[in-house]
């Protein structure tokens, strides 16, 4: 019992952060551009069209800001958490220091799995637009090479089918992204900045030049009305931001710069936060094109913004759309995949992971074992399933990593008052006991949960139908977990 909560000194990590020896070279705009890298992917580029087009309607809009709301609660407890303990691996160092092994143990592994579904969603998204853009250039891919091997009978899920088909499209960029990052990138603030600047100017552009194609009446009813369970209504927009909780996945990692930001006092919030304004105005905005330019139940496919170019009867300016959304999701791929190997070496050097994670490449000095691996699984899941059961998975994952960074902040404020803490949660709290409550971090929880909630209830009823994938896929992964954690992690763990 001792050991499963045993926790790392907070004086011990910001003793290996001031070691790093990590330029301070970084100011507030290279925190909100790297925050922007990061943000603005799938989520707006893909999911978008799935959320109106079964859950929301045009009222999409109000669940991106639903979700954006549960973010920027939760990215001011990261602030917080990252300038008390600037130091790499996010979450899973946080809980490490703040609640205990077993807790960090949970969080790593839920985020190993929310990054593996991602990189896998991301190339199922990468996978259409390509075909969408070959297309444009007169070069027809078969179908069956990006279609998921199985696809959901109903749109809000239902048994599962073979398609006949395998997306080796989206395998194939997984492939090549791993390969990229066994080699080794040093992502340079110079070429984060221009990708930065082409996956805006191709959704501003894409506002602009939609503006005038759109038709009011699409807009109406704003809410459609419910027709049972979480298809449309209110319910149906909350669902949708459980959804789209996933566009806004990335901010937190503007808080693993900490050491290399010149005053990450100040600069930090501003990174953290003005990434997530940015992207949510952007989202809003383009989510009000879109719907206004293609009715809503026609927008459930991997390729939205790509339909709606095509609508627009400019097909020069549908191919811009395309590569710019085939940029933007790559580079979100890499970022993506990177963290994950990131958290994977953290918990290999802390021995709760085999050593596979943590060995660097004789030549590439890269955690090579890990990144192959989870790039193996990852193209797997991506020839397998479909988007929509992919998005629910992962916003699952992201609700309980995000809770559990609000938890420890107020942990560490109840445990350790006497940290230093160059940036606060606004607004105070409350103490219960020696426990103190702050009025943020249990906003943003409450929030956090209104994401999972719909998604579990949607896990649970679709299993007792008879329709067991997403409960056996969670089931299996966390069943796995715990075995490893008990027999391997628990026992072998070097507790300093
Ligand atoms: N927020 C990232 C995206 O939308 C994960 O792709």
């Amino acid at each position: 019992m001792k050991h499963l909560l045993a926790r790392k000194s907070i004086e011990s990590l910001q003793l290996e952060a001031d070691r790093s020896g990590m330029q301070r070279s970084l100011g507030a705009t290279h925190l909100l551009l790297l925050g922007i890298g990061c943000i603005l992917g799938a989520g707006i580029y893909v999911m978008t069209g799935n959320a109106a087009a079964h859950f929301a309607g045009p009222a999409v809009m109000l669940s991106f800001i639903l979700a954006g709301a549960a973010c920027a609660l939760t990215a001011l407890c990261y602030a917080e958490l990252a300038s008390t303990m600037p130091v790499s691996g996010s979450a899973y160092t946080y809980c490490y220091a703040a609640v205990g092994e077993v807790f960090a143990w949970v969080v790593g592994w839920v985020l190993l799995f929310d990054y593996g579904i991602a990189a896998s969603l991301l190339a199922v998204g990468f996978s259409g637009y390509l075909v969408s853009l070959l297309h444009d250039l007169g070069v027809h891919i078969p179908v069956t090479l990006a279609q998921p091997m199985f696809n959901v009978t109903g749109v809000h899920g239902g048994a599962l089918v073979a398609t006949g088909g395998a997306n080796l499209i989206a395998v194939a960029i997984i492939l090549l992204i791993t390969a990229v990052l066994v080699r080794g990138v040093t992502q340079s603030a110079f070429f984060n900045n221009l990708l930065v600047a082409v996956k805006i100017l191709v959704l501003v552009s894409f506002v602009v030049v939609g503006a005038g194609a759109i038709d009011p009446g699409n807009w109406t009813p704003f809410i459609p009305p419910n027709e049972g369970g979480f298809a449309f209504g209110w319910q149906g927009v909350v669902r949708a931001a459980s959804i789209l909780f996933f566009a806004y996945i990335g901010f937190e990692t503007v808080s693993t710069a900490a050491c290399e930001a010149r005053n990450p006092q100040r600069d930090l919030p501003i990174g953290i936060l003005g990434s997530l304004l940015v992207c949510t105005l952007l989202y809003i905005i383009v989510a009000a094109v879109l719907t206004g330019i293609v009715p809503f139940r026609a927008l459930g496919v991997p390729d939205p913004i790509a339909i709606a170019a095509d609508r627009m009867g400019r097909p020069s300016f549908a191919v811009l759309i395309k590569i710019g959304a085939l940029t933007g999701l790559t580079s979100v791929l890499l970022v993506n995949a990177y963290g994950q190997s990131r958290v994977a070496f953290a918990m290999g050097r802390d021995r709760l992971l085999p050593p596979l994670f943590s060995d660097l490449h004789a030549r590439f000095r890269t955690p090579h074992g890990g990144i192959i691996l989870f790039g193996v699984l990852s193209a797997a899941i991506a020839a397998l399933f479909p988007l929509s059961l992919l998005g629910d998975l992962i916003s699952i994952g992201a609700g309980l990593a995000f809770s559990t960074v609000c938890v420890c902040l107020m942990w560490l404020r109840s445990a350790r008052p006497d940290l230093p803490r160059p940036f606060r949660v606004p607004f105070g709290g409350f103490h219960i006991g020696r426990v103190w409550i702050g009025y943020v971090p249990l906003a943003a929880i409450i929030l956090c949960w209104s994401m999972i909630v719909p998604v579990v209830i949607d896990i649970v009823s679709q299993a007792a139908n008879g329709h067991v994938t997403p409960a056996v896929i969670v089931g299996v992964y966390f069943g796995a977990g715990a075995l490893l954690y008990t027999f391997y992690g628990h026992r072998r763990a070097t507790r300093a």
